[in-house]
């Protein structure tokens, strides 16, 4: 079947392939979709005709139900199918989507072993795995797996409001030389300031933070008053650039004034000092927030 309109976003296929495109001319070399998206054929004819090696393709595959007869069959299925529809002979980050930490021997035991034998064909490059960080936001999935060598690139949630992987995750990461791709740097809670004056109020009454370093009125205006970001989403996309820790820092939009905005955001130097300090002492110590 194929679709004229993304449901999510609204934006009509053309479109999207031509933000696709937009984000190519602006620099960006990385693209990132997954099995359930349906988003793999976009990116496929947006990159058609370029050079493969110009383009770093990250796509993700649903996990199969656990009581599933053949999982390892459903992975490499799944491998055929997006190659198919990104229209390429290889992927160079192929994640399992979404692993929770219930989900974690199954995904060990059951799936990886076909993960590896589509790396020794070379149909991937790098095996990855993206956590389910709106259930899992103290990364409990990623600390227990990091134990062992399984993993060459990982998906966390890393922003603002929870850099909790900081102290929990790139000490693995860094240890065993795994590559690090940041999601959730924006999302509702640092492109809506009213989302985010709510998150700020629920956490003031819970006592998590200290009354005195916010405005209660405009919890969050010194983000913007005292540092040179132009907006809360640039600041956000900043924070992340610049995190050591973080090798790519990942951008959802479906408008390309965004996309533009972004893009010129992540360019831009670190927040200064004086915020990146009034930050860690409010929002340092959390680990439960996802910027939903
Ligand atoms: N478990 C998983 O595997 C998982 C889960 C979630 C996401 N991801 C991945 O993470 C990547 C990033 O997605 P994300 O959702 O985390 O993206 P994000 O960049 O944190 O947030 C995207 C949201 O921010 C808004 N936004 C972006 N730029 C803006 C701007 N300049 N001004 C105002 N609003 C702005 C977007 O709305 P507009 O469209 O209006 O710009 C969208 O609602 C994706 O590649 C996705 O695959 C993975």
């Amino acid at each position: 079947m194929e679709f004229t309109t993304l449901v999510e976003t609204g934006l009509k296929v053309s479109d999207a392939i031509g933000m696709v495109k937009q984000a190519l001319d602006l620099g960006v070399n990385f693209l990132d979709t997954a099995q359930n998206y349906g988003t793999e054929a976009i990116v496929g004819k947006a990159i058609a005709g370029l050079p493969r090696e110009q383009v770093v393709i990250s796509t993700k595959k649903t996990l199969p139900p656990v009581d599933h007869a053949n999982p390892e069959l459903e992975v490499i299925k799944g491998l055929e199918q997006s190659l198919k529809l990104l229209d390429t002979d290889y992927i160079d980050v192929y994640h399992l989507h979404g692993v929770e930490p219930k989900d974690y021997e199954f995904a060990k035991n059951r799936l990886m072993p076909a993960m590896r034998r589509l790396k020794e064909q070379k149909k991937i490059r790098f095996i990855g795995v993206t956590e389910g960080f709106v259930t899992d936001a103290s990364h409990g999935m990623l600390q227990e797996s990091l134990k062992e060598n399984l993993w060459d690139v990982v998906m966390v949630g890393f922003n603002l409001l929870n850099p909790s992987a900081r102290k929990t995750v790139w000490p693995l990461t860094q240890k065993q030389g795994v590559g690090v791709l940041d999601m959730f740097a924006v999302r509702r809670a640092l492109s809506r300031p009213e989302r985010l004056k709510e998150i700020c109020s629920e956490l003031l009454q819970k006592g998590a933070i200290a009354e005195n370093l916010l405005n209660g009125n405009e919890p969050m205006e010194f983000l913007l008053r005292d540092s040179d970001a132009t907006s809360l989403p640039e600041a956000a996309y900043r924070f992340c650039r610049h995190e050591r820790g973080v090798d790519v820092v990942l951008t959802g939009t479906g408008n390309p004034t965004h996309l533009k905005e972004n893009v010129s955001a992540i360019l831009k130097p670190p927040l200064p000092k004086a915020t990146l300090d009034k930050l860690e002492k409010l929002f340092g110590g959390l680990d439960y927030l996802t910027g939903n």
